[in-house]
């Protein structure tokens, strides 16, 4: 499993990390999944307050050395609500502190200082040791640094996918230039890659993957983490998907499969 830093923290984290949302419908192979993932290298596992999965990744970390990320809801950005939240994720998770904590999405009817104020004061006591954003463009990104007064912002958690690729409009190169680390959501583009609608994305994968001897998702997951400051949580339900996505962490495409990539769909679909 290739390893790249968070932010610029001297930290390094898994290129392939565990997407949750939508999990729990088959408990126990989830967990048995997840469990797999961490001890094959990909000890990163994403959750948020509202996906209703941060038990289910309690149980799946119990004993487990693992960076855990979580998300605070919009609704829930108010100073005394991210400290009850945060509070409440630790509780379910089962864990005393949050490696990333980060806001979901923007809101901007509550001012970015009074909820970067109180996400400092959960670094301050312990309970969180990074801080994150998602969903947020390069002004929302500014002001959320701005309203910083110790911390840096470590990582924006936005949709990447070989089908999404509005990140390439200058927020990627943006990020990069600000050492914050592109956490790519959907980076399978929720499973829209497999289906005949993009059957001329899943045949050029499966021409790449083909040559290689890997699966078309794991090309589409490699040429993802080949962006210097990207990295990726495919969300897997199945004991084989987890594999694949597992391994993909350390796989490097040649750099004219990267380019013929690259520059299929340069617009997004
Ligand atoms: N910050 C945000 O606003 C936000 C928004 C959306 C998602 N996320 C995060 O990103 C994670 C991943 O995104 P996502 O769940 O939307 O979509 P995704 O990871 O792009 O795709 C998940 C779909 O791909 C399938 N799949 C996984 N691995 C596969 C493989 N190796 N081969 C074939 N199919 C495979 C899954 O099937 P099975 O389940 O059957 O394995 C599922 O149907 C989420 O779980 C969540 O943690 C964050």
């Amino acid at each position: 499993m290739k390893l790249k830093e968070l932010g610029r923290t001297g930290e390094k984290l898994p290129v392939i990390g565990v997407g949750t949302w939508k999990l729990g419908f088959e408990r126990q192979n989830e967990i048995e999944s997840i469990r797999y993932a961490i001890s094959n290298g990909a000890g990163f596992v994403d959750t948020a307050e509202m996906y209703g999965t941060e038990e289910l990744v309690g149980e799946a970390i119990k004993g487990s050395n693992v960076f855990v990320a979580t998300k605070v809801s919009p609704h829930n950005f108010h100073k005394e609500d991210v400290i009850k939240s945060c509070n409440a994720s630790l509780k379910r998770i089962g864990i005393k502190q949050i490696d990333l904590y980060q806001l979901h999405w923007p809101n901007k009817s509550i001012p970015i200082a009074e909820t970067m104020s109180a996400m400092e004061q959960l670094v301050k006591d312990g309970k969180v040791r990074h801080i994150g954003v998602s969903n947020f463009d390069i002004k929302e990104l500014e002001e959320a640094q701005a309203a910083l007064k110790s911390n840096d912002i470590v990582s924006n958690q936005i949709e990447y996918s070989i089908l999404v690729r509005t990140p390439e409009n200058g927020l990627s190169n943006y990020m990069k230039e600000n050492h914050i680390t592109l956490i790519a959501y959907s980076p399978l583009a929720r499973g829209a890659i497999f289906t005949k609608k993009y059957a001329p994305v899943g045949a050029l994968l499966s021409e790449i993957g083909t040559k290689h001897g890997i699966s078309a998702s794991q090309v589409a997951l490699a040429w993802l983490i080949s962006k210097p400051n990207v990295v990726a949580i495919p969300k897997a339900s199945s004991y084989l998907h987890t594999k694949q996505n597992v391994e993909s962490g350390s796989i490097e495409l040649p750099e004219g499969d990267l380019k013929k990539i690259d520059s299929f769909l340069p617009n997004g679909p």
